[in-house]
């Protein structure tokens, strides 16, 4: 009888999981067709993407790349069917009130702002003209290098044309940023000349590691496929203090945090235990040898 009951809610359970993996995302009848009040335009779409890019992207991946984040269910692409059969007040509605992982962000954007991520989405709807085109990203090549006694990064930067001759890459944002244990941590922002090269001073007031000793990575913007340049340690920032977390004497966690006092009442209380213990076997032995005569 038990383990007919066993089995009965197994089953229940492995049922209703199923129930909430394949849950359909319902959106309620007067929901679906409200009209998007912010115009179908250029201008609204990239709105709509740079909102994207913030919000979304760090899950749903590229429009069209499908790399977005292998979540169960997965983030579905914006180009993707999923995502297109919904209308504009669908969207609206989902992109409000989330669902499991997908956040809800009726509290986080306003209402125009949710607007205008429906028209970037839509701007990847098969059966509308996309008014937002991306170029495929230029292929890029990057060198940068460093000088540790003026703090000045110089970056070069070329591509090549559709000859395959090699041409500087001018009036081009290169991203200069510095390397943490989470990220890349941005300062700053240069404009190539005409030679396609560019120099930034980095600040004085970069925190490097314990010695002092900076990792700065030079990149360049997203319409470029270019690997980003990490440059050799080099001691121009401010020696990071790593701050002693316990003051001393107030936690007994390292020797030098001990205060003497603990030391040699725990050194008394197991000096305690070891000779009561040798006490208790003696008195055995002797009980032993009383008995034997
Ligand atoms: C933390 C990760 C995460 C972020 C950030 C995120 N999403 Fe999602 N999104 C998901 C997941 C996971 C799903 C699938 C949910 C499901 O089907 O149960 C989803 C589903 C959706 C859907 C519904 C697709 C369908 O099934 O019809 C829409 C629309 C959507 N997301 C829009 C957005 C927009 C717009 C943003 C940015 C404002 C965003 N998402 C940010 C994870 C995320």
């Amino acid at each position: 009888m038990i383990k007919k009951l066993n089995l009965l809610v197994v089953a229940v359970l492995i049922l209703s999981a199923q129930q909430v993996i394949s849950q359909e995302w319902l959106v309620p009848a007067d929901k679906q067709n409200v009209k998007n009040p912010s115009e179908f335009n250029l201008e609204n779409v990239k709105k709509g993407k740079e909102i994207y890019i913030r919000e979304c992207k760090s899950c749903h991946g590229d429009a069209g790349k499908h790399n977005g984040l292998a979540l169960v269910p997965p983030p579905p692409d914006v180009t993707s069917k999923i995502m297109q059969d919904n209308t504009d007040g669908e969207l609206f509605y989902k992109m409000s009130t989330g669902k499991g992982v997908m956040p809800k962000f009726d509290v986080i954007l306003s209402e125009s702002d949710r607007w205008f991520l429906v028209n970037y989405i839509k701007n990847y709807n098969p059966e509308i003209t996309p008014l937002l085109v991306e170029a495929p990203p230029v292929k890029a090549n990057l060198t940068a290098s460093i000088d540790g006694s003026t703090r000045v990064v110089t970056v070069s930067a070329g591509f090549q044309n559709k000859k395959g001759e090699k041409e500087n890459l001018t009036e081009t944002p290169v991203n200069i940023c510095v390397e943490r244990a989470f990220g890349d941590l941005p300062v700053g922002q240069v404009l190539t000349d005409d030679k396609g090269t560019a120099s930034f001073k980095l600040p004085e007031n970069v925190i490097g590691d314990e010695e002092g000793f900076v990792k700065v990575v030079v990149s360049l913007g997203e319409d470029f496929e270019a690997k980003k340049v990490t440059l050799e340690k080099a001691k121009i920032g401010i020696p990071k203090e790593t701050p002693q977390l316990i003051r001393k004497g107030v936690i007994w966690s390292t020797n030098e945090n001990i205060p003497l006092w603990m030391l040699l009442s725990y050194l008394g209380a197991i000096g305690g235990a070891w000779l009561t213990i040798l006490y208790v076997v003696i008195q055995i032995v002797k009980i032993k040898k009383l008995s034997a005569k």
